[in-house]
């Protein structure tokens, strides 16, 4: 069986900008865990992003390299910027302990951390999570909002909210407010012309900033917008806190898919309890005479859920006003709490936190 000694043997053998990446102490962080038979390696490495080389070619060929050590099933590479000398200040910050891997952060403030998911983009997560925020929010419940879409932040934009969070005395952020729920999103810290490629090695510092450096105060739920799939968002989410559970959200034409499995998948691997998937967009009701086509058959997300081994906490029609609405930051949860979408988000929110509390 591989040991930890084996991987870094392996990444002695990588040279990036003139020197090993061992040597230059890049690699912050080597996990080994079983996996169908084989060891999964998950990698933290630190990149520092004033040395423009090429990143992408990196990764790849750390991935290959350590998939070639003998047992390696699997391996999971997460970029990390370079933190300066100023960020190392912080008393809390994460240290390599025992795993190889940081500590999760303490967080006693935030009850419970809800990760919304999904295997496809494009399929209603950030409508749902910000939705969910809302009608858990409406039930007297302290609600976070985080949106960790470093690709594609849109919570800002559905929540109505702009502009920087203000910063204390101490350097904290605050988040952003509206109706009560307390809103942060990467869309409120990167520069959105910053090239994508350099957003990756991003990724996992600020996801722990989000939690280090953000003044949340008492929260039940915070609600977490996920990008589509499994990257490194995910990754970066589930080794940085302890997440309560997750939510798929799904359409029906994508519920069967490989992606949707292979997100449960993830999730089941690292310990994340499964709390259940949303089928959205799941029949069309026309706004005139309200009658119900269900456009791609009915109950194959609920009867996928009974074959995935997870709860199904509900539907969501496929209707134009919630398109509308939330693109124009007025979602309807908030603006219309007693119309029939606002009441299916409510049973939603009210299984989802039974669900938290079992
Ligand atoms: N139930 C619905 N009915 C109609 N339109 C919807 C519904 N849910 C989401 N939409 C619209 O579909 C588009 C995609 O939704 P959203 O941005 O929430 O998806 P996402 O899964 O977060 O996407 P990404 O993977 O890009 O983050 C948005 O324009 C949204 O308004
Ligand atoms: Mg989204």
């Amino acid at each position: 069986m591989p040991t930890q000694e084996d991987i870094l043997k392996a990444l002695r053998t990588i040279d990036w900008d003139g020197r090993d990446i061992v040597s230059q102490e890049m690699v912050v962080g080597v996990s080994l865990s079983e996996e169908g038979g084989g060891q999964r390696a998950t990698l933290i490495l630190e990149i520092d992003p004033d040395k423009k080389a090429d990143i992408e070619g990196l990764k790849s060929r750390v991935e290959k390299t350590v998939q070639a050590v003998e047992g390696i099933s699997a391996v999971a590479v997460i970029l990390t910027a370079h933190q300066g000398p100023h960020e190392h200040k912080h008393a809390s910050a994460p240290k390599a302990h025992g795993n190889g891997l940081p500590n999760k952060l303490d967080l006693p403030n935030i009850k419970n951390i809800v990760a919304v998911a999904s295997g496809k983009g494009g399929v209603g997560k950030s409508t749902t999570a910000v939705n969910l925020a809302a009608a858990l929010s409406r039930k007297g419940l302290k609600v976070g909002l985080l949106d960790a879409d470093i690709y594609g932040p849109s919570v800002p934009r559905m929540m109505g909210l702009s502009g920087e969070p203000y910063v204390d005395e101490n350097e904290k952020m605050h988040p952003l407010e509206r109706d009560g729920i307390k809103v942060m999103s990467i869309g409120f810290l990167v520069d959105e012309t910053e090239p994508v490629i350099w957003r990756g090695p991003l990724v996992h510092s600020v996801i722990t900033q989000m939690f280090r450096d953000v003044v949340w105060g008492d929260v039940d739920v915070l609600v977490v917008d996920l990008p589509p799939g499994t990257g490194d968002a995910q990754l970066s989410l589930i080794q940085t806190v302890s997440v309560a559970g997750a939510v798929m959200v799904s359409t029906p034409q994508d519920v069967a898919l490989l992606d949707v499995r292979k997100a449960l998948e993830m999730f089941r691997k690292t310990n994340v309890p499964l709390l259940g998937l949303i089928e959205n967009m799941s029949y069309f009701e026309c706004p005139h005479c309200k009658q119900r086509t269900e456009i791609f058959g009915h109950g194959g997300a609920k009867a996928e859920a009974e074959r995935l081994g997870i709860p199904f906490l509900g539907e969501l029609p496929l209707d134009t006003t919630i398109r509308t609405t939330s693109d124009a930051g007025a979602p309807l949860t908030l603006t219309e709490p007693e119309g029939s979408v606002a009441m299916q988000y409510k049973a939603i929110a009210d299984c989802l936190w039974s669900a938290l509390n079992a």
